[in-house]
Parts: C-alpha cells; sequence; structure tokens
C-alpha cells in the first residue's frame, strides 16, 4: 500500500478521478490501522507538538494520567493534567531540555484504591529534527504489588526463623520445669507410701525454686522476643555525636578500670553535627562495649575513635579481645545468635536495628585470638558536610 502511496505523491495532477479515489482510500486504510494500534499500547501515550501542546491522546494515557481535556484550546500539557505533581514533573521536564526524564508517581484513584504509574518523556524526532515530545504512562502498580508481595514474604520467612529460635530456646527451661515438677511428685509419692513422713522439705523447696527461675527464664525469652520484633522508633535530632560518646565514656569508665581494660580515643575535634537518637545511640555503644568488655576476659585494650571518611561519619569501636572465626562473624547479627553462656543473642540484633534505623551502616573485622573491630559509619546532612569543606575537613 505505502509503495503505491510514494509511486503517485508528486503525481497528483495526473491521476484519473478513480486513482486518486485508490489514494484516499489507502490513506484512510493506513490511518485507521496506525490508529487502531495507537489506541491497543498498553502504554498510555500523549503525542506533543514542540510547543508541548497534545496532538494526539490514546485512550490508555486518559486511563493512566488524570487528565482534564475540557476547555484549554491550545494549553501545554502539564496545564491538563489533574495532579500537581506530574504537572510539576512535565513543567520542569520542558524548562530543563533534557532528553529523556523519567518518574514514578502515586496517584490515588475516586475508588480510594492507590496507583503508581511511571511518566516518561521522550523527544518526537522527525527528519532528524526535534518535532515535538512523546509522554509515556505506564501503570506499574501490579509490578509494584508484587515486590511488596516478596518483601511481605521474606519477612514472613526471617519471622518463621525467629519463631523457630523462639521456639529451641523455649524447649530448654520447659525441659527443665517439666523434670523438677516430676522430682517433686516423686517425693511426695514416697511419703505418702512410705511412713508418712513428709518429704525433705529442703529438696522440694530446692526443686520449686529451680522451677520458678526456669519461668522467668521463659518470661526473659518472651520479653526479648518482642523487643527483636518491635521495629525500634527512633527520634533523630541534629546532635555533636562526640559528646554523646563522651558521656557514655563517663559511665562505663569505672567498669572498664575494675577490669582491668584500658581505655584509647581518638576523636574528631570539631564534630559535624549527625542525625541520631541519643537514647538509641548510646544504646548502641553500650552493647558493642559490654561484648567488647566479655571478650577480653583478662583485660585488654579498648579503642574507640569517630571521624570523618568519605562524607561519612564514622565510630569505631575496637578490642584486644578473643576475636571470631569467620563463620561466627557471619552470624553475630542473627537474633538469638550468641555463644555465651548466659548471652541473649539480641545485642547486635539491636544495634544493627537502630544503625538501620539512623540511615548507617556497620562492618566487622575480627582475627581469632587479637581482637575486633566494628565500625559504623552514618551520614552527615548537606549543610554540615558544607561546614566541613569551609573547614577545610
Ligand atoms: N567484641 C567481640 N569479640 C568477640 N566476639 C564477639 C564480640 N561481639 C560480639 N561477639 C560475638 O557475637 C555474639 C552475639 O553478640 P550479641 O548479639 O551482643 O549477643 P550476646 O552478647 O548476648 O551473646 C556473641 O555471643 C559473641 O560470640
Ligand atoms: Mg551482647
Amino acid at each position: 500500500m505505502r509503495d503505491f502511496v510514494k509511486r503517485v505523491t508528486g503525481k497528483i495532477s495526473k491521476l484519473t478521478p478513480d486513482q486518486i479515489q485508490r489514494l484516499f482510500d489507502v490513506l484512510n486504510d493506513e490511518a485507521e490501522l496506525l490508529d487502531a494500534v495507537f489506541e491497543s499500547l498498553s502504554t498510555g501515550l500523549i503525542i506533543c507538538d514542540s510547543q508541548w501542546h497534545p496532538i494526539l491522546i490514546n485512550k490508555t494515557a486518559l486511563r493512566h494520567i488524570p487528565l482534564n481535556t475540557q476547555g484549554a484550546v491550545n494549553a501545554c500539557v502539564w496545564e491538563l493534567v489533574d495532579d500537581d505533581n506530574m504537572a510539576d514533573f512535565l513543567k520542569a521536564n520542558s524548562a530543563t531540555q533534557k532528553k529523556y526524564i523519567s518518574e514514578e508517581f502515586t496517584l490515588s484513584t475516586p475508588a480510594g484504591a492507590v496507583r503508581f504509574v511511571h511518566i516518561s518523556v521522550l523527544p518526537l524526532v522527525r527528519s532528524k529534527k526535534l518535532s515535538g515530545y512523546i509522554v509515556q504512562a505506564e501503570d506499574i502498580t501490579e509490578k509494584r504489588n508484587q515486590e511488596t508481595l516478596i518483601r511481605r514474604m521474606e519477612n514472613l520467612a526471617s519471622l518463621t526463623n525467629l519463631a523457630a529460635s523462639v521456639a529451641h530456646e523455649i524447649k530448654n527451661p520447659l525441659g527443665a520445669i517439666s523434670i523438677h515438677i516430676q522430682l517433686i511428685q516423686k517425693a511426695l509419692k514416697k511419703a505418702r507410701q512410705g511412713d508418712g513422713v513428709l518429704p525433705d522439705k529442703k529438696y522440694v523447696e530446692k526443686y520449686l525454686e529451680t522451677v520458678n527461675e526456669e519461668i522467668d527464664r521463659l518470661n526473659q525469652i518472651i520479653v526479648d522476643f518482642l523487643f527483636a520484633v518491635r521495629p525500634v522508633h527512633a527520634e533523630l535530632e541534629a546532635v555533636n555525636p562526640v559528646a554523646q560518646m563522651q558521656t557514655f565514656i563517663d559511665f562505663v569508665k569505672a567498669e572498664l578500670n575494675q577490669k582491668h581494660i584500658v581505655l584509647q580515643t581518638e576523636f574528631i575535634e570539631k564534630a559535624p553535627h549527625i542525625m541520631l537518637d541519643t537514647k538509641l545511640f548510646r544504646q548502641i555503644l553500650n552493647n558493642l562495649v559490654q561484648n567488647a568488655i566479655a571478650a577480653m576476659p583478662e583485660g585488654g585494650v579498648l579503642w574507640m575513635s569517630a571521624a570523618v571518611k568519605n562524607d561519612r561519619f564514622v565510630v569505631s569501636v575496637a578490642d584486644s579481645g578473643e576475636g571470631m572465626d569467620e563463620q561466627t562473624v557471619s552470624r553475630i547479627f542473627e537474633p538469638y545468635f550468641t555463644t555465651k553462656a548466659q548471652g541473649t543473642g539480641l545485642g547486635l540484633t539491636m544495634v544493627y536495628k537502630i544503625i538501620k534505623e539512623f540511615g548507617g551502616d556497620i562492618s566487622v573485622k575480627s582475627f581469632p585470638g587479637e581482637g575486633t573491630v566494628f565500625a559504623m559509619s552514618f551520614p552527615i546532612p548537606q549543610k554540615e558536610r558544607r561546614l566541613l569543606e569551609y573547614s577545610g575537613e
């Protein structure tokens, strides 16, 4: 068909009425076909001229973009968009002259459902010249929902792990309680069957005491479990982290002294303020330092430092203690992982959760028999970064 159109173009004056009729039919067919394709696309399209006036809008675009096509003749595309964020985005696009920009938008339908729409702008090039713009709209709600589902399933999987560890933790105290109750029963039975002499009160009391202790342990497991699954709520404020560290050191100094641990510190002089929850920050330090103390039963050296590195605020806590092998290191942040007889295995889980609340990261280096280094890094707010640049840090 196109061949025919090409052949006759430029020769209109020589065509017979029949041939002209045929030409129109062909062009009509072609236009109808393109129109059908345009309308059946699952991507919403708004074709604009070089002044951003819409010339063609397909039905899908009307579904994906809240458009107000009534009225305004010769309006720019953003004037028709009934969503402020989307309109601003398109307008900003026209100003920057960038070739390709895209962004995701959240829209709520009149029915109250939430939809995610991805909008991108492409140049419309004809005969090697920019002749307009194509606004593309894709509904990515389905994709997003899928992602949420996967994330939820992952959470559920880790919750299942956690539940499995709790079940494991509960087993021991329950077993102990059961054994001690049996012992008490046996003693009572013996007393009944025998000469009526009551069982030695001392034993029964001891068994009961054990039962009580195990109940306490069960209770602690539940309390710890709740603590592990509950999200931490951080109230962030801009604070001087070094001042916080100093306050913490004042609090822990005596204990270090008593345990023959020498403290060495190296703190940046003019620390930038960073966004922290002071109580939770001190909880991080306390967990790390308590672990370090436990790793140095014979005493040793504890290092604490604070510095600015690559735009991040880096705090490290290191010890000259027993260290860990690789396998241990790979598990320390898991809830309930502990190598201590009286450990909860939740200290570092909490540390990790809090650091994530602060937008930070934590890394560990450890060598068996030599010691361990925990390094944390926190983002420094833009404003503070500029101050650092001025002062030449
Ligand atoms: N500084 C350290 N040196 C050696 N081992 C450590 C250190 N910090 C943590 N660990 C290991 O990580 C485990 C988990 O730590 P944590 O979550 O605080 O639980 P807990 O202290 O109750 O055992 C510890 O049992 C220990 O094996
Ligand atoms: Mg601990």
